[in-house]
């Protein structure tokens, strides 16, 4: 459980730039390609129902074109169930979609959603995609996680990087005391959004979190480092964390 972390990087903020102008520049594939080589262990993408960053042939384009394995965020639609048994990336992660928000607001209500997720899940299952489910750190959610056979859970830090003091504190023991819960449930766990080089550390520390999934702020940071040096700096803080980790084996 303590062993070497996996950072997947979320490129899809590449593609906003790109796509303020039109155009083909910065090109998001070329991001992921960078970011494999600063020491990305995947890459993830979100495929939004209005296309407002990554596009469908930036997905192909990706397939193509990365040696790691390919998270694709996905809303549990017709549609992009279509896309993703006709790409098969290592992964689909379904998240829940509102038009109207800047960006995934809030987890999967899995257990109120059971009867839509289950057809989808099973499909991607079935084409071996493995399944993973954003979810709040929510013990109610993660049952009903289990219940549907998902493979992943990826646990909402969003909260946690939002309120500061007692609050944080309180929210990084909700992701613990989830992340302990999701392993006894026999799913993997995965965290991520809103994580920053000030917040990952008590996140990366949890010995039960296997992967963390960090986007816009790696590309902010981008601007002034640079792409390599914003990834190196966050592999190495996440890489610190687990080695500090109680109970962390040596190196
Ligand atoms: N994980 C999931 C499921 C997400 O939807 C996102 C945002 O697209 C992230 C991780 C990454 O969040 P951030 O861009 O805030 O690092």
């Amino acid at each position: 459980m303590n062993d070497k972390l996996r950072l997947g990087v979320n490129i899809d903020h590449v593609a906003t730039i790109r796509n303020a102008r039109g155009g083909i520049h910065p090109d998001p594939i070329h991001a992921a390609k960078l970011a494999e080589k600063a020491g990305a262990d995947g890459i993830t993408a979100h495929l939004r129902e209005d296309r407002r960053h990554i596009s469908d042939s930036d997905v192909g384009r990706l397939m193509e074109a990365i040696d790691t394995p390919l998270n694709l965020e996905i809303a549990a639609t017709a549609e992009m169930l279509q896309i993703a048994l006709r790409h098969k990336p290592n992964a689909a992660c379904i998240v829940p979609e509102k038009r109207e928000e800047r960006t995934t607001e809030g987890g999967l209500d899995v257990a109120g959603g059971a009867t839509s997720l289950q057809p989808v899940i099973s499909q991607l299952k079935d084409a071996g995609i493995r399944v993973s489910l954003f979810i709040e750190p929510d013990q109610r959610q993660l049952d009903a996680a289990a219940e549907l056979g998902a493979d992943i859970v990826e646990l909402h830090t969003g909260r946690y990087c939002d309120v500061i003091g007692a609050a944080r504190d309180e929210e990084l023991k909700r992701i613990a005391e989830a992340a302990i819960y999701t392993h006894q449930l026999g799913m993997e766990c995965h965290a991520g959004h809103g994580l920053t080089f000030d917040t990952v550390m008590p996140v990366a520390a949890i010995p039960e979190v296997v992967e963390l999934n960090i986007g816009h702020f790696l590309i902010g940071e981008a601007i002034f480092s640079g792409l390599e040096s914003s990834i190196q700096r966050m592999r190495a803080l996440m890489d610190k964390a687990r080695a500090d980790a109680p109970g962390a084996k040596p190196a």
